[in-house]
């Protein structure tokens, strides 16, 4: 619910549990006042804004006197040069050469789904829409804040629109900017690298800034997520205060927590401004991605419960977010570019036998790709591999009642193509200087809409004509020559942005065409994990590491801001491809089946006791993905054990799934503690007949066994009974 209290100039923004304040004040200017637990509308809370007169905090034009200053103000969305000197939210170059705006309230509306044009956005709610102007140069600034009654988030955009006559330069626009009141925080980024994505780092907040960004690589990428969270010292995973921001948005982005002069705590985020420099000429408007913030003082998981289902009700596709996914088998491990036509349909109908639902013919298709040095971007099925062409691939899986997917990386361009033969000029590159290549591939121009058309044809045409149902959509490379031939030179420095509105753009168009098409987003395993890229991909291959232990502590670790409905996970074989480790293949669908579930290794390899393990799996998940798919999820931890639970809406059941790590000779006896349950509830633990209370699980745990070795399986069904009540 959206309020404005018109004697105190206060607006309140109202989740369900949440409330965001903030005012106007005499003289324009928007005073942040809280964000945090919900407070009564209309409350007046304009006390929390104290001016004062501190030395060295100079005084805006027409200031009242010397105790107004922007640099001692909670602002809403700061402003450069009028004296507040933590970061700005707004960098604008005007015609003059000057960097300083002025933006003042005009006036406000309440909207409903006013997602910006061309990004990724989140649905439904109530929309604030706040406009500031800056007289001198004609600007006008809107700010946008989105609430829901059933979510502690409220997510904010920001748009920028030329008025005058005169072009300017947008320097920085963030999605969001907030200043609290103290700095006494720790702050929690999520770090990585290629197949070892998204592990938790924490860090005390200090004097200076902490900024995450993902460098000019093009990508959220696998560096640091486009998400920071900040918790109270003791706050833990289920009780004390914690923010989230989360950033819609899958190119270079820049998130900061700036620990201000007098103890508070500034925090920003949007697309990264370093080389970042919009040509908004007269009538243009520049639109910022969206931004989510969270607040709970649930403790982390509470933070997480409201990223999750904020994504699974308003950001995900409707159509695919609540609904089971295929059990698939991917061909990438079993035979990476090692096939042919008769290797395939043993595979499919080893596949179809163990009850999977589709098969995914993953990387080399198409010709010229015998390895990954050539091939990409002419799109055209390799018949001496494949002589039945996709089209008897497709009908083979068809025949055996499964459905056929298919691997594309539609950013990419091999100079051995005849694509980048007739077209050497749609590639991102400065004439002047040679090409920087990653795994041998050339980066396509996004920017050009000539390029997404291109690539949109020869997609479209694949998947119509071969009957494909899901599309896995990779990017094995950041940006590097940030060059675009396409566009003028006074607009290089917005190449960066514009190649993401590209990738945007390609993909809701593919999703309009093919609304059933179920689309996986990739980036050499998880390099583009983030909110704007699950707008248009239902699901994302979470990490090139499939090995058991490593993968839970990835899903861990991604789980803190995105629901594991979003993140695949696949069984693959042992010794494990990636760190040679071996785990059983209990440990491994342990694992997996926690998110959505799949296979990546030769069936045809398998042993017969192997193949009906395999087989009995699938049943289990198929009985078991409603957890996934509609339950709650919680993280649970004991030592090195990594473990989820996963409880159904009503609290009636819960699937615990989990792995332990390495063993301890004569070790301690392990109790795994049960959140999410029902207190009052007796629940049956299937695997070991025993029953206790909801209450007793979260405080004392389930006993875990002995592991008999290294990176042994935790799996556990909770069966709610009834209680006396419910029987008679
Ligand atoms: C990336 C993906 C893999 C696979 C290969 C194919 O690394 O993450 O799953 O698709 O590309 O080249």
């Amino acid at each position: 619910m959206i309020f404005f209290h018109s004697k105190t100039n206060t607006f309140y923004l109202q989740g369900k549990n949440v409330s965001y304040v903030f005012r106007k004040d005499e003289y324009g200017f928007l005073n942040h006042l809280y964000f945090g637990k919900k407070v009564a509308c209309g409350e007046d809370l304009s006390f929390v804004y104290r001016p004062c007169d501190r030395g060295f905090s100079p005084n805006f034009d027409g200031a009242e006197n010397r105790s107004f200053s922007l640099d001692t103000m909670p602002n809403e969305y700061p402003v450069a040069g009028l004296g507040d000197y933590r970061r700005p939210a707004v960098m604008v170059r005007t015609r003059d050469g000057a960097r300083q705006t002025d933006f003042r309230y005009i006036d406000h509306s309440v909207e409903t789904d006013a997602g910006a044009k061309g990004l990724p956005h989140v649905r439904g709610g109530e929309t604030l829409f706040v406009r500031l102007r800056d007289d001198r140069y004609a600007l006008t600034l809107e700010l946008y804040y989105t609430v829901w009654d059933d979510s502690d988030a409220v997510v904010r955009r920001a748009a920028l629109r030329n008025d005058g006559t005169d072009s300017v330069h947008v320097l920085n626009l963030c999605s969001f900017s907030i200043d609290l009141p103290d700095a006494d925080y720790q702050s929690l980024r999520l770090f990585g690298r290629p197949c070892s994505e998204r592990a938790p780092v924490w860090q005390d907040c200090a004097p200076g800034i902490c900024e995450l960004s993902s460098g000019q690589r093009g990508s959220s990428s696998h560096y640091l997520n486009p998400f920071l969270a900040l918790k109270r010292k003791n706050t833990d995973e289920t009780h004390g205060e914690v923010y989230g921001f989360q950033l819609v948005y899958s190119g270079s982005f820049s998130l900061s927590a700036e620990y201000t002069q007098y103890g508070g705590l500034r925090v920003r985020g949007g697309i990264d401004p370093l080389g970042f420099d919009w040509l908004l000429q007269s009538g243009e408007k520049f639109e910022t991605p969206e931004s989510v913030l969270v607040y709970s003082d649930g403790g982390l998981g509470g933070m997480s419960h409201c990223f999750h289902s904020l994504c699974r009700k308003h950001l995900m596709n409707p159509d695919f977010a609540f609904r089971k996914r295929p059990v698939l088998v991917n061909s990438w491990e079993a035979v990476y570019f090692d096939f042919d036509e008769k290797k395939l349909f043993h595979l499919i109908e080893l596949a179809a036998n163990a009850g999977m639902d589709m098969f995914v013919l993953d990387d080399g298709w198409f010709t010229c790709r015998n390895d990954d040095n050539g091939g990409l971007g002419d799109w055209e099925e390799d018949l001496s591999k494949l002589p039945c062409g996709l089209k008897g691939i497709s009908d083979k899986c068809r025949s055996l009642n499964m459905l056929f997917g298919l691997w594309f990386e539609p950013e990419m361009v091999s100079e051995n193509s005849k694509l980048f033969r007739v077209h050497p000029e749609w590639c991102l590159k400065n004439p002047e200087r040679g090409f920087v290549r990653g795994r041998n591939q050339i980066v396509l121009d996004f920017c050009n809409p000539q390029v997404v058309d291109y690539v949109y044809g020869k997609m479209e045409d694949i998947i119509a004509k071969n009957g494909i149902s899901y599309v896995k959509w990779d990017m094995n490379r950041y940006l590097a020559d940030l060059y675009s031939p396409y566009l003028p030179p006074e607009r290089q420095s917005e190449v960066q942005h514009r190649y993401v509105l590209g990738v945007y753009q390609l993909a809701s168009r593919l999703n309009r065409r093919f609304p059933d098409l179920l689309m996986e987003g990739c980036s050499g395993g998880g390099g583009r994990f983030d909110a704007g890229m699950l707008n248009y991909f239902p699901q994302i291959w979470t990490s090139d590491n499939t090995d058991a232990f490593a993968r839970a502590k990835i899903q861990y670790g991604t789980s803190l801001c995105y629901p594991p409905s979003a993140m695949t996970a696949h069984v693959s074989v042992c010794p494990n491809h990636q760190t040679g480790r071996t785990s059983g293949l209990d440990a491994r669908y342990a694992v997996a089946s926690s998110c959505i579930f799949g296979y990546e290794l030769d069936l045809t390899k398998l042993s017969q006791s192997e193949l009906a393990q395999i087989k009995e799996q699938i049943t289990a998940y198929k009985r078991d993905a409603d957890f996934v798919m509609n339950g709650d999820f919680y993280r649970l931890s004991e030592g090195d054990v990594y473990a989820f639970a996963q409880v159904s809406c009503d609290k009636s059941r819960a699937y615990v799934t989990g792995i332990t790590g390495l063993k301890q000779a004569n070790d301690k006896f392990r109790f795994l503690k049960i959140y999410g349950l029902d207190c009052e509830k007796k629940y049956r633990v299937r695997e070991t007949g025993q029953t206790m209370s909801g209450r007793v699980l979260e405080n004392i745990g389930l006993p875990l066994p002995q592991a008999e070795g290294d990176f042994c399986p935790v799996c556990y069904h909770l069966d709610g009974q009834p209680t006396s009540d419910e029987s008679t």
